[in-house]
C-alpha cells in the first residue's frame, strides 16, 4: 500500500457562470445527482483514498457544507473551511488552503467533475505516485479535438504505461495548437512546494491565477506525471448537459 495522503482540498468558491441562474442562490457543488449533492461524491472519493481531513475553499457566506456535513457518511472526518474572498482563479483558490495543508502532499478534487471508476481516481493517483518515489501526479483523459480549446492540455513523453512524464501544460490552447489530446481532469496529487509557486503566480489565461501555470513550474523543478486513469465514466457537471448526463447515468438501475 502507498503511504496515504491525509488531506484533500476541494475548491468551491468559483462563480459557476455556466450554470446560472441557479448558481446565484445554490452553489454549484450542491447541485444534486439524484438525492446527493456533487460535493458528497467527491468527499467520498477522497475518504475512500484514505484522507482524514477535507479542506473546503468557499466564498465567505457560502458555507452550506458546514450544515450538510453531519448528514454525510463521513461526519467523523475533519472538515476545515477556508475562504477565498474573491474568485481570482483555481490556482488562487488552492493557494488559500496553504496554511491548512502545511508541509505534506495533498489531493485537489474539483467538485464539478464526477468520476465512476473501479478504483477511486485519488487511490489511482496515490498508487501511481508511490511507483515513482512520491512524484506528484495529475489525472488526464483523452478528449476530442474540438473540445481541447476550452480545457487544460498536457504535452507528454511517450511511455508504455498509463503514467506519462509531463513536458509542458497549456491552459485553453488556441485551436490547432494543443500539444496532445490529453486533458487535465480535476484530480491532482500535489506537493506542498506548489504553494510558493502559487504565491508568486500572476494572472494567466482569462485573467485568472491558473493552477496550470504553477503545475508547469512543478514539472520543471521536481517532475510531474500524468496518469491516464481507469474509469467507467467521467462527467463535467459544471454544465447543464454534463450534469444531466450524470443524473441519467447514476439514475439507471444497476444489476
Ligand atoms: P470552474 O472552472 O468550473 O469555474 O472551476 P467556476 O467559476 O466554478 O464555473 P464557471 O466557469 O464560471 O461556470 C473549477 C472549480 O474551482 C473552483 C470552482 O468553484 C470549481 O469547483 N474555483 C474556481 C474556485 O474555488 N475559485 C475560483 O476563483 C475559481
Amino acid at each position: 500500500m502507498p503511504p496515504s495522503v491525509r488531506k484533500a482540498v476541494i475548491p468551491m468558491a468559483g462563480k459557476g457562470t455556466r450554470f446560472r441562474p441557479i448558481t446565484h442562490v445554490v452553489p454549484k457543488e450542491f447541485l444534486p445527482i439524484l438525492n446527493r449533492p456533487l460535493i458528497d461524491y467527491v468527499v467520498q472519493e477522497a475518504v475512500s483514498a484514505g484522507c482524514e481531513e477535507i479542506i473546503c475553499v468557499t466564498a465567505p457566506g457560502r458555507e452550506l457544507i458546514r450544515d450538510y456535513w453531519p448528514h454525510t457518511a463521513f461526519a467523523a472526518h475533519r472538515l476545515t473551511i477556508v475562504h477565498q474572498t474573491e474568485a481570482l482563479g483555481l490556482g488562487h483558490a488552492v493557494g488559500c488552503a496553504a496554511a491548512a495543508v502545511g508541509n505534506e502532499p495533498f489531493f485537489v478534487l474539483l467538485p464539478d467533475i464526477i468520476i465512476d471508476a473501479p478504483t477511486s481516481v485519488c487511490t489511482q493517483l496515490a498508487q501511481a505516485s508511490a511507483s515513482t518515489q512520491g512524484r506528484p501526479v495529475i489525472a488526464v483523459r483523452p478528449e476530442p479535438t474540438e473540445r481541447l480549446a476550452s480545457l487544460g492540455v498536457v504535452a507528454v513523453d511517450a511511455s508504455p504505461t498509463p503514467l506519462l512524464p509531463i513536458r509542458d501544460l497549456v491552459e485553453k490552447p488556441a485551436p490547432g495548437t494543443a500539444p496532445s489530446n490529453l486533458t487535465i481532469v480535476g484530480r491532482y496529487l500535489l506537493p506542498p512546494t506548489i504553494f510558493d509557486d502559487l504565491r508568486h503566480a500572476t494572472p494567466g489565461a482569462i485573467g485568472e491565477i491558473q493552477l496550470t501555470d504553477a503545475l508547469r513550474t512543478v514539472a520543471q523543478r521536481e517532475g510531474l506525471s500524468a496518469l491516464q486513469y481507469s474509469e467507467t465514466a467521467t462527467f463535467d457537471c459544471g454544465t447543464p448537459s454534463g450534469w444531466l448526463a450524470a443524473n441519467q447515468y447514476f439514475g439507471k438501475p444497476r444489476g
